[in-house]
């Protein structure tokens, strides 16, 4: 079973009230969706190993630490995951980005797949797929399907908010796949938004409607 780590640093949760709140507008949305994935890479990346080095400080010799070249790839989800890949990688600016494009039948909520562009050496990559939005599960299963398809051995998921329906289809098919939230919501109403939620994270970001 996959682990589910839900990220309540205070930052996060406060910044998530404004982000959720109807009334704030689409360049403060982006800018706080922004800085809370900033914080959540910040917490995803705790388990990253490190090796010693030996420098020369002004002082004298030191052996300290640095992350031992670990390869990360930045699967953002489109269109909304777009939003979360800058505050990420200032943190992680070395990563690879790769994008696999989705949109979901506003009817039935089933997933298509209209676009992927991967970096080559996926398999050798930690891949962090990103979408703020985690509903039926549908598009983030089968993004993740996509990756596993092209040779992807080692991913995790990072969602600003989840709904338990989505969490039990990904622990259901991808019991490998740790799954990162800034929160957990009650549940899904009958067109498929998340509750409270925050609404269309894809009209939100971008404006669109
Ligand atoms: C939203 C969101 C997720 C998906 C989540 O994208 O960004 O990708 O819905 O829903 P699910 O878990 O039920 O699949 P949408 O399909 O609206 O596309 P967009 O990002 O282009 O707006
Ligand atoms: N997609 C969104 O953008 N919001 C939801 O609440 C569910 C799916």
């Amino acid at each position: 079973m996959s682990k589910l780590f839900v990220l309540d640093h205070p930052l996060i949760q406060h910044k998530l009230t404004y982000i959720r709140n109807k009334n704030t507008g689409t360049k403060e949305f982006r800018a706080l969706v922004d800085e809370v994935s900033t914080l959540m890479a910040f917490e995803i990346t705790r388990d990253m190993p490190l090796e010693e080095t030996t420098i020369e400080t002004p002082v004298t010799q030191a052996t300290t630490k640095v992350i031992s070249g670990k390869k990360i790839g930045l699967i953002p989800i489109l269109r909304a995951g777009l939003g979360m890949v800058d505050g990420i990688l200032k943190l992680i600016p070395a990563a690879k980005v790769g994008h696999v494009g989705l949109y979901r039948d506003p009817v039935t909520f089933t997933p298509t797949e209209y676009y992927i562009k991967l970096p080559s050496d996926i398999e050798e990559r930690e891949l962090i797929v990103i979408d703020p939005m985690l509903a039926t599960g549908g598009s983030a299963n089968d993004a993740i399907h996509s990756l596993k398809k092209r040779g992807a051995t080692n991913i995790k998921l990072m969602c600003l908010i989840a709904a338990p329906e989505g969490i039990e289809v990904l622990q259901k098919e991808h019991p490998d796949v740790d799954i990162y939230l800034g929160a957990l919501d009650e549940k899904l109403n009958e067109k498929g938004y998340i509750v409270p939620g925050l609404g269309d994270a894809g009209d939100r970001l971008f404006g669109t409607k």
